[in-house]
């Protein structure tokens, strides 16, 4: 299932436009001088339980100064890969999960973002040209023609994956013990369900990154293979609280001996040399399996299982082994 995308996506770019200023006046020698207008900047293109975007700001200042050869074993959105790649500095990226749909939407939108598009189209038009039940119906519909039953190319599984995402309730992707995808439909008035320019930005950043299906635990052999410096980890986040667990990302779940092992896997990658952070919750479990390493504290908005009773920021901890930074 490993593959490098070669695959060159140019973003286009907008030009400055000339227009005519009051009295008569055209704007044309100004024009020159202005820069064009920027590309949109690429960043996620899934909305992900737990993804970093509203995080970036606290966890930039604990980032190395210098990152060039960098992986992200829990990738979901991206956030931080994306912000990397925004910053310039990266080499070389390889970026895995071990939730095959997510992964697949990466590998389309690197080597094949134009079907993809299409693919996005049709959706959309199926989609919006219907009253609230016709939609829920086609929502259902989609859901409900599952890769595990049926053949599916990529293309249609990324379309699938993210026309699920951008209508079904709150863009969560839930699945259930079987690694059947079980939210149900959302109640947008108009989804943004192509985005095209998201994507096609999205394509230029993942032009020559690494992307794979990969079980956190196969990290290490990775790193060696690939000569990489600096790991980001972002599991699902060990439950505060009875109520507060979100982590059914992919089938299996994640569980308090999944957090034990990823621990040694990060002693392992401590062991190599190799820098690291990771995110996770601050409690007692997290605390004891990276006891010895650098813990910081970062306030998170609460996303998940938000009641009105109990909103406000929670603390999570950013472990990193500092020394060998
Ligand atoms: C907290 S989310 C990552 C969010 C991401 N940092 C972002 O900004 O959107 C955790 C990710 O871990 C993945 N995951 C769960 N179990 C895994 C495993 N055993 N190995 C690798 N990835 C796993 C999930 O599919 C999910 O994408």
């Amino acid at each position: 299932m490993a593959r490098s995308t070669t695959s060159s996506n140019p973003t286009p770019r907008q030009g400055a436009h000339l227009q005519v200023l009051p009295g008569g006046r055209s704007n044309a020698a100004t024009a020159r001088k202005l820069a064009p207008a920027p590309a949109p900047s690429a960043g996620p293109f899934v909305k992900w339980v737990g993804g970093k975007t509203r995080l970036l700001e606290q966890l930039d200042p604990l980032l190395p100064r210098e990152i060039a050869r960098y992986v992200e074993p829990f990738v979901g959105g991206g956030a931080m890969f994306f912000h990397l790649h925004g910053k310039g500095a990266l080499q070389h990226a390889a970026l895995t999960d071990a939730n095959l749909d997510v992964i697949t939407a990466y590998q389309v939108i690197a080597g094949e973002v134009d079907l993809l598009i299409d693919a996005l189209r049709l959706h959309e038009r199926r989609y919006l040209r219907q009253d609230h039940d016709g939609r829920a119906a086609y929502f259902y519909q989609v859901r409900e023609r599952h890769p595990v039953d049926i053949e599916m190319d990529a293309i249609e599984r990324a379309a699938r994956m993210l026309f699920l995402n951008r209508t079904c309730f709150n863009g969560l992707w839930r699945e259930n013990k079987s690694g059947r995808f079980n939210t149900p439909h959302g109640r947008y008035a108009r989804p943004q369900i192509v985005q095209a320019e998201k994507l096609r930005a999205a394509a230029g950043a993942l032009d020559g990154v690494h992307i794979e299906l990969r079980d956190f635990r196969r990290l290490p052999e990775l790193v060696r293979e690939q000569d990489l410096d600096f790991v980001y980890l972002d599991p699902p986040y060990h439950p505060i609280s009875a109520t507060s667990a979100f982590n059914a990302y992919a089938g299996g779940g994640f569980s308090a001996r999944d957090q034990r092992e990823l621990g040694e896997v990060c002693r392992e990658l401590d062991r190599m040399g190799v820098r690291f952070m990771l995110s996770n919750s601050d409690c007692p479990l997290i605390r004891e399996i990276y006891r010895g390493f650098e813990v910081d504290v970062v306030k998170a908005p609460r996303a998940v299982n938000c009641r009105g009773d109990r909103r406000g920021d929670v603390d999570e901890v950013v472990v990193r082994n500092t020394r060998r930074y």
